[in-house]
């Protein structure tokens, strides 16, 4: 089987599992320490990635590794809680085989959340951060590297705005409804497994970056590259910044977006209700 035929075999899984993937499902994959999200979901049904044919498991704590389908204020949910990175070794098409599956399955639009670390000196932790931008610092990585898929997009795909505008605005009325700050910036994707030292941290700054994180990057490659709607927020766990930088370790990641989930959540679940 190619990549093509194996992503549509666990589609088909997952469509004769879940019978609720219905037209209009959003996808929201959850970060690391965030998958409280899938609390609010109503009448779930869930799967094991592991019992889905080729779907990759992570094996980070934090991640949990479950589709759950339902629906959250009336819009049919499908909630990716956990997700694959590269630096667990996982390959790009790997990294992207869920956003495929779902694309697959009918899903066009996709909601990325993720921890991490503020680069924005002015960003405080705790906030979430809407993506406007990234920037792929995932070193010769690319999830569109290879034969190209014309049904699923073009070889060349514009990147000129990958993060869909309407979304963004509807997020902003959102926070703004709920009286929560929420930051806008551009988002770094590092390949990890390591934190930045100092010197990074200071260049990801000067090359325009507002907050860094070893994921997301492939996924929205993927899902953009397929014409989805693409949200994306960072929960900003940690500040990363070069003359006053602070040991990291994922276990303060971990609980700082645990402390932050419930903005984030919020956002969320408010997003859902207004979302067309
Ligand atoms: N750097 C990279 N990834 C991260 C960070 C960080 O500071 N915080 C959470 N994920």
């Amino acid at each position: 089987m190619n990549y093509t035929e194996s992503v549509q075999h666990a589609s088909s899984y997952i469509q004769e599992k879940l019978k609720k993937i219905q037209a209009g499902t959003i996808a929201i994959v959850t970060g690391s320490g965030l998958g409280g999200i899938t609390d609010a979901i109503e009448d779930k049904i869930s799967l094991p990635y592991s019992e889905i044919p080729g779907f990759p498991v992570s094996s980070v704590q934090g991640h949990a590794g479950t589709l759950v389908c339902g629906n959250i204020h009336g819009t049919p949910v499908i909630a990716m809680n956990g997700r694959v990175h590269l630096y667990e070794g996982f390959s790009p098409q790997e990294v992207t085989f869920g956003v495929r599956a779902l694309y697959e399955a009918g899903v066009r639009t996709i909601i990325l959340t993720n921890a991490a670390g503020a680069l924005n000196p002015a960003f405080e932790v705790g906030t979430p951060m809407l993506i406007s931008d990234h920037i792929n610092f995932m070193v010769g990585m690319n999830p569109l590297r290879g034969e190209n898929n014309e049904e699923w997009g073009p070889r060349f795909p514009d990147m000129s705005c990958v993060y869909d505008k309407e979304l963004r605005t509807l997020a902003m009325q959102c926070a703004l409804q709920l009286g929560l700050r929420l930051e806008t910036g551009a988002y770094m994707g590092v390949m990890g497994p390591t934190l930045e030292t100092p010197a990074e941290t200071r260049m990801y700054r000067i090359m325009g970056a507002d907050a860094i994180g070893m994921s997301t990057v492939p996924e929205a490659i993927a899902a953009h590259h397929m014409g989805m709607r693409v949200l994306g927020f960072s929960c900003l766990t940690n500040k990363n910044l070069p003359d006053c930088i602070q040991e990291v370790t994922h276990e303060q990641v971990l609980a700082q977006a645990a402390r932050s989930s419930d903005a984030m959540t919020s956002l969320v679940l408010e997003i859902l209700k207004n979302i067309q």
